[in-house]
C-alpha cells in the first residue's frame, strides 16, 4: 500500500518537520529525505511532488550540500524554500547575493505578478517569515519573478512550463500569513489528492512497526496519558500479543488512576501488567523535602520497578509515545533549551540493551489525539490534562505522608470533577489541586479547625513554556470551595492561584 507522496529533502532547516506538519493539515503525505538522496531514491509512481528544505548553509560555499539534478528531471513539480531555491537558482544559473549578515523575523512579501501560481487567489502584500543569509539576486532563465521585498529581489520566483517554485521566506512557520495556501497551492499542482488522515497514519505505521520488531517483543510502559496510551494502542494494532504494557502505580497519582485507565483499555485486549509500587515510592520518600530529591528518587524506583518487569518479558524493545516536540526538547534541536529530561526510563534503553520503538516520533500533540480518537481510545483519554511523572509528590510541599496524598486525591478529584461539570474541563490546559505545608484555623460547626490549606491551579496554554491563570467564574470555584472543605477531611480553606508563568511555573516544585 502506497499512498501518494511529497518528497521533503532535508537540508537541515530546524523547521523541515513543520513542513510535513502542515502537508498532513491539509491533507497531503510528506516523506522526509537525507539532503543527499538521488533522483533514483525518491523516484515512485507515488511520488507527486518534491520540496527542499531550508538548512544553515550557503550555497556558495564549497562543501554545501548539493542536488541530484535528475531530481528535476523526474517530472514532477518542485518546491525550494529558502536554501532549497538557492540550489534551484544556482543549478539553473541564476545568481545569488551573499549576505554579510543574516535577515531573520518577519517581511511584507509584495506579489507582483497576478498569474502567479504559488500566490494564485491570495493577498499581493503579504507577511511572511524571512530567516536567511544570501538571497537569490536574478532568476535563472525561463524563471518568472513571482515575489520581491525592499531587501530581496526574488522572494519568490517561479518556471511555470516546468513546474519549477522557489520561495525565500518560510511558509511552514505559521507567522507565514498564507503559509498554508502558498503550499495548497503547490499541492494543487501537483495534483495531490489530499484525503490523508489519522487512518492512513495509522495504516502506515503499522507496517513500519511490523518492519522494525519483526517476531520480537516490545515493552512499554503505559501512564495512562495520552502519548503512552496511543503507542500502546497503535503497537497493539500491529504486533497483538508481541507487546506487554506495564502500568506501574507509584501511589502519587491521582484518585482512581489506575482503575481509570484499567476501564479503559478494557475493550482492547491488551497485556498489560498492572504493578502497584506505591509502597516503594512511599517508604523512598519518606521525609524527603527538596523538589529535587523527590524528583530523582522516584526516577530512580520507577526505573527499578520498569526494569524488573521488562527483564521479565525478555523484550528487545522498548515502546516510547515520544513525540516530535519532545524530540526537540529533550536534543536541544532548533535553538531549544533543554528544559526536562523527558521521559521517566531515561538511560533504559542503554542499561538494558534494547532498541526503541518510537511510532509518533514525528507527530505533533493534537495530531497525537486525532490518531488515539481514530484507534478507538475513549474520548477522556484523549482529552487528558498532562500528569508530571513525579505526580502528587511535586504538589504536595515538604514531606509526604500516605495520609497527605489520600487528602490530597480526594480534593483534586472533586476539583476535577466539578471542572468536567461546569464545561472547563476541556476549556483549559491543565488543572490541579496542590496541598500547601501550611495550617490555618477555621470553625466548622462549634468547633475550631486547625487543618491544611489547599490551592487550585488551573492553566491555559499552548505548548506549556509559558501558561495563563485560566478566568475561572467564581460560582464555580466557589462550588469547588465548599465542595473540599466539606468532603475532604484535612482541609479548611481553599485558594485560587492567579499567577501566569512566568514569572511561576505550572507546578509548585
Ligand atoms: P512547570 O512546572 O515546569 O511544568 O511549569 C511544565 C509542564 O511540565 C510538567 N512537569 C513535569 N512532567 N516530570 C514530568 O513528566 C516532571 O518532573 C515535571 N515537572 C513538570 C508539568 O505538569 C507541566 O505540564
Amino acid at each position: 500500500m502506497h499512498h501518494e507522496r511529497i518528497a521533503i529533502l532535508d537540508y537541515g532547516s530546524q523547521y523541515t518537520r513543520l513542513i510535513t506538519r502542515r502537508l498532513r493539515e491539509l491533507g497531503a503525505f510528506g516523506l522526509v529525505y537525507g539532503p543527499n538522496a538521488t533522483a533514483e531514491e525518491i523516484a515512485g509512481a507515488d511520488l507527486k511532488g518534491v520540496i527542499l528544505s531550508g538548512g544553515p548553509n550557503s550555497v556558495l560555499e564549497a562543501g554545501a550540500p548539493p542536488i541530484d539534478h535528475a531530481i528535476f528531471e523526474l517530472g514532477v513539480p518542485v518546491l525550494g524554500i529558502c536554501y532549497g531555491q538557492q540550489l534551484m537558482a544556482r543549478d539553473f544559473g541564476g545568481q545569488l547575493h551573499r549576505a554579510a549578515k543574516r535577515e531573520y523575523g518577519k517581511a511584507t512579501i509584495r506579489v507582483n505578478d497576478s498569474d502567479s501560481v504559488l500566490f494564485q487567489g491570495l493577498d499581493p502584500d503579504q507577511v511572511v517569515w524571512m530567516s536567511h543569509g544570501d538571497h537569490v539576486e536574478k532568476a535563472p532563465e525561463g524563471y518568472t519573478v513571482t515575489a520581491t521585498t525592499p531587501g530581496v529581489p526574488v522572494a519568490a520566483m517561479e518556471h511555470r512550463g516546468l513546474r519549477r517554485f522557489g520561495i525565500q521566506f518560510h511558509p511552514e512557520v505559521t507567522h507565514s500569513q498564507h503559509g498554508n495556501a502558498v503550499l495548497l497551492n503547490f499541492l494543487h499542482v501537483c495534483g495531490m489528492k489530499l484525503d490523508w488522515n489519522a487512518g492512513h497514519f495509522i495504516d502506515q505505521k503499522i507496517e513500519t512497526i511490523r518492519k522494525q520488531v519483526g517476531n520480537g517483543t516490545v515493552v512499554l510502559g503505559l501512564s495512562g496519558g495520552v502519548d503512552s496510551s496511543v503507542a500502546a494502542l497503535l503497537l497493539h494494532k500491529a504486533i497483538g500479543s508481541q507487546l506487554t504494557c506495564v502500568f506501574v502505580d507509584t501511589g502519587l497519582m491521582r484518585k482512581d488512576e489506575m482503575k481509570q485507565v484499567q476501564a479503559a483499555f478494557a475493550p482492547f485486549d491488551l497485556n498489560v501488567k498492572w504493578v502497584d509500587a506505591s509502597k516503594e515510592f512511599l517508604s523512598e520518600l519518606k521525609g524527603v523535602s527538596d523538589p529535587e530529591q523527590k524528583r530523582k528518587i522516584i526516577g530512580r524506583v520507577f526505573i527499578e520497578v520498569f526494569e524488573q518487569e521488562a527483564k521479565a518479558t525478555q523484550a528487545k524493545f522498548l515502546g516510547q509515545g515520544t513525540l516530535y516536540p519532545d524530540v526537540i526538547e529533550s536534543s536541544g534541536i532548533g535553538g531549544a533549551v533543554l528544559v526536562k529530561s523527558h521521559h521517566n526510563v531515561g538511560g533504559l534503553p542503554e542499561r538494558m540493551n534494547m532498541q526503541l520503538v518510537e511510532p509518533l516520533r514525528e507527530l505533533f500533540k493534537d495530531e497525537v489525539r486525532r490518531a488515539g480518537l481514530a484507534l478507538g481510545l475513549p474520548e477522556d483519554m484523549v482529552w487528558r490534562h498532562p500528569f508530571p511523572g513525579p505526580g502528587l509528590a511535586v504538589r504536595i510541599p515538604g514531606p509526604i505522608t500516605p495520609e497527605r496524598v489520600k487528602i490530597l486525591q480526594e480534593a483534586d478529584a472533586i476539583f476535577i470533577e466539578e471542572l468536567k461539570r461546569s464545561g472547563w474541563y476541556k476549556l483549559t490546559s491543565q488543572c490541579f489541586a496542590v496541598l500547601l505545608p501550611v495550617q490555618t484555623v477555621g470553625i466548622m460547626g462549634d468547633e475550631r479547625t486547625y487543618e491544611n490549606m489547599c490551592a487550585l491551579r488551573a492553566v491555559t496554554s499552548e505548548d506549556f513554556m509559558t501558561a495563563d491563570w485560566a478566568r475561572l467564574p467564581h460560582e464555580l470555584l466557589e462550588t469547588c470551595a465548599q465542595r473540599i472543605v466539606n468532603e475532604v477531611k484535612g482541609i479548611n480553606r481553599v485558594v485560587f492561584d492567579i499567577t501566569s508563568k512566568p514569572p511561576a511555573t505550572i507546578e509548585y516544585e
